[in-house]
């Protein structure tokens, strides 16, 4: 077996940790591992990796002391190109000209979609890993990133409560997660943030105006509204505005987190997620799967076809939202 590895999309903490158990568990059992760079735009450029020794086999020792890195050794990329007809054509004929029979592409939705779309022209087997902070693909509890990425976020929220409190003031603390309130949440269940607006939730303006009043005679002197950016009601700095035209007692300040939150040494619950999930991502494939994601469910590994991954996005569990309510107090 000849795997052709990358990483695509939005890079994620614990990346590289997957990268290495793909490395070392194929070496385990005889197989090639090709190290594409780039991810989708690497392979339609022929970008392959290449070890200390000019070949382009990964070696078991390429993937030495990586899995505390943040990032992706394997750098990544986002390509609209292959989402047309040409260059799905163009990356097959690039896997039957390198030799690569099977795929591992760590990535998110966009990753897999590409994936399954590749195997309308190409024969050989695929199967993903799951290597998002967002945490909306169904199939695993947790996608590889999620964790550091939310314990980023909480040290950030943590630190901005210091001056909120010496202010007295609100701040909107806006994280990613794209379409997706997972970030959000556990952000502010964690960092006991008051208010949280994400995709999920459906408080219009005026409800959160009166939640702020309700607090301030409760006789709390700041807040902390968690924003996701995937909001129905806009970005952190539109919600804000409205807040204040429909009376918002306090004084506010925003902050974007932005791309920090995808930064850092991944948590050692994400290197394990990504160790697991890479070691499973080749045995699934020695087991003659394909178009499927490695994903760990209620502490079991699963497999689960790529169109279910991102057909529609994973929830946020609801007594979640609600636990962050009765919590706000
Ligand atoms: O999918 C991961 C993610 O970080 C999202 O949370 C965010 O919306 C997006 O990627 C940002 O993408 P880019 O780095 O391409 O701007």
């Amino acid at each position: 077996m000849r795997i052709g590895l990358f990483t695509s999309g939005g890079d994620a903490p614990g990346m590289n940790a997957c990268v290495r158990a793909v490395v070392r568990t194929a070496g385990a059992y005889n197989c090639e591992v090709v190290g594409i760079c780039r991810g989708y735009r690497g392979l339609l450029e022929e970008n392959f990796f290449t070890d200390l020794d000019r070949r382009e086999i990964m070696s078991l020792r390429s993937v030495s002391g990586i899995t505390k890195l943040g990032g992706t050794m394997l750098h990544t990329s986002r390509c609209p190109e292959m989402h047309t007809e040409e260059g799905l054509r163009k990356a097959a004929a690039i896997l039957e000209k390198h030799g690569i029979d099977c795929l591992i592409p760590i990535g998110g939705d966009g990753t897999f979609r590409g994936a399954e779309e590749l195997c309308d022209h190409w024969g050989g087997k695929v199967v993903g890993c799951p290597g998002t902070i967002d945490n909306d693909l169904i199939g695993t509890d947790f996608t590889i990133g999620f964790k550091t990425a939310v314990e980023t976020a909480v040290s950030a929220v943590d630190k901005i409560r210091d001056t909120a409190e010496s202010h007295e003031r609100m701040f909107l603390i806006e994280v990613m997660g794209r379409h997706s309130g997972y970030i959000g949440l556990f952000t502010a269940i964690a960092a006991g943030a008051e208010i949280v607006a994400i995709p999920e939730t459906l408080e219009g303006i005026d409800e959160i105006v009166a939640q702020l009043h309700e607090i301030k005679d409760r006789g709390k002197k700041s807040v902390m509204m968690v924003v996701s950016e995937g909001d129905d009601l806009g970005d952190a700095h539109k919600i804000d505005e409205a807040l204040k035209k429909a009376g918002n007692p306090f004084p506010t300040r925003v902050v974007k987190l932005g791309h920090l939150q995808r930064g850092g040494s991944p948590t050692a619950d994400d290197r394990i997620l990504g160790s697991y999930l890479g070691h499973a991502a080749v045995l699934g494939l020695l087991e003659g799967r394909t178009q499927v994601m490695a994903g760990r469910v209620d502490g079991r590994l699963v497999y689960t076809p790529f169109t279910e991954t991102y057909d529609r996005h994973k929830p946020v569990p609801r007594e979640m939202i609600d636990l962050l309510k009765h919590l706000a107090r």
